[in-house]
């Protein structure tokens, strides 16, 4: 069966309350509808409490980012070793609002993507357009740099256990239509590409959606053969949306 993977990003939200209330009605759906694909991806200032929550689980935790050094004199900034340390498994690495924002730039994401890698935690880079890569073409060109320039400096192999979401910038934080068959194509130009460095890897690889998913479209995102799942953020906010779209993708967990 497809392998499907949902993964609630919850970028710059949550408290205490909230989170109480969401684990608690989380670990009730997980176990009473046998759901095992969910990973939540909370501020890193409440990673260790939901680890603690979660830990009889089988939902993972992931951070929404990481440092490029391990320790050191780097104020405010939070290593892999800590992540690792407190029982992180999976890392965002790449994400628009990190590239905008912050400005990393495709060398900062390989030391970011390296870092993980080396400590054993899996990295979910996230590549994807702009509105004007689009509107010139370009889609496939960005997304395929994007992935390559890791390629380029540590070999195709880095991307076994890695997961890739595709999540194109002018998608993100909208509430728009999705042309499914558009992001499928997208999907099956980024497994093609792979293919060209290792079959093996390119059929294992999951490749994610992010950007407007709701659970009114995650049915049309899921059955396209190239999309092993989805990348949330504004309705993963919502537990009752969140749990549509959680219920639905069982049809499609291993
Ligand atoms: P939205 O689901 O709010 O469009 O955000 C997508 C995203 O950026 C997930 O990482």
């Amino acid at each position: 069966m497809k392998k499907s993977l949902i993964i609630a990003n919850w970028k710059l939200n949550g408290n205490k309350y909230f989170i109480n209330d969401y684990i608690k009605k989380l670990l009730y759906e997980i176990n009473k509808n046998k759901i095992n694909n969910v990973i939540i991806a909370p501020p890193l200032i409440y990673l260790q409490k939901i680890i603690e929550k979660l830990k009889n689980s089988n939902i993972k935790v992931c951070a929404q980012n990481v440092d490029i050094n391990l320790f050191g004199a780097f104020t405010g900034e939070i290593s892999v070793a800590m992540l690792k340390d407190i029982g992180v498994k999976y890392v965002l690495i790449g994400h628009s609002e990190r590239r905008i924002n912050h400005n990393e730039n495709d060398e900062i994401i390989y030391k970011k993507f390296k870092i993980v890698k080396e400590n054993n935690l899996i990295p979910i880079l996230c590549i994807g357009e702009t509105y004007n890569e689009k509107k010139n073409g370009k889609t496939k060109e960005v997304c395929y740099n994007q992935i390559n320039y890791i390629i380029k400096k540590m070999g195709i192999k880095v991307l076994e256990n890695c997961i890739i979401a595709y999540e194109p910038v002018w998608a993100i934080g909208k509430d728009i239509s999705i042309n499914y068959l558009e992001i499928q194509k997208i999907h099956k130009f980024i497994r093609s590409k792979i293919y060209l460095y290792d079959k093996k890897i390119s059929k294992e690889i999951v490749i994610q959606y992010g950007g407007s998913v709701t659970d009114k479209n995650i049915k049309e995102l899921l059955i396209q053969p190239d999309i092993n799942g989805v990348l949330v953020g504004n309705s993963s906010l919502n537990f009752d949306i969140f749990l549509k779209i959680i219920k639905f993708s069982k049809n499609f967990q291993n």
